[in-house]
């Protein structure tokens, strides 16, 4: 079953997070998320952000590489850091879901991630 609509990102998001939390290379970058709270709310400005890339539903305007400059000057990002994101995010897609739109996700996310890390790191 591909992807279909903000349910289906939730689905997404909530395992990738998870995953992030148990990796020992990228889970000091969301402690802050461990808090029930605080990661529903940043899970549905994530969903935001892809339903806005995937079906062009206007629920995201902000510049989101501005968040990443500023961790990365407090909590430095590595180029290790980014293969580890990039490969748990890929994996947690293709466990839920198959077919068009959860490669065009996965090409989003590795292309958004490429130029974050040109801006990030050099
Ligand atoms: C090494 C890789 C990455 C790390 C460690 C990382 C970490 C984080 C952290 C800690 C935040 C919260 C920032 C804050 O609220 O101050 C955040 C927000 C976010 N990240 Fe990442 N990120 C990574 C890569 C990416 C990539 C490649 C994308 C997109 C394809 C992405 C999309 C987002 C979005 C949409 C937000 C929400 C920004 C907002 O609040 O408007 N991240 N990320």
């Amino acid at each position: 079953m591909d992807i279909e609509n903000r349910e289906d990102l939730y689905k997404i998001v909530q395992l990738f997070y998870q995953k992030l939390f148990d990796d020992d290379e990228v889970k000091h970058f969301f402690v802050e998320f461990l808090e029930p709270e605080n990661l529903e709310k940043h899970l549905n400005i994530l969903v935001d952000f892809w339903d806005n890339v995937l079906f062009h539903s206007g629920t995201y305007a902000k510049n989101a590489m501005q968040p990443h400059i500023e961790k990365h000057k407090k909590t430095p990002f590595k180029k290790k850091s980014f293969e580890k994101w990039l490969l748990l995010f890929s994996s947690s897609v293709d466990e839920l879901f198959k077919g068009e739109n959860s490669e065009v996700l996965k090409n989003r996310a590795q292309s958004i991630a490429i130029v974050m890390q040109l801006k990030i790191l050099h």
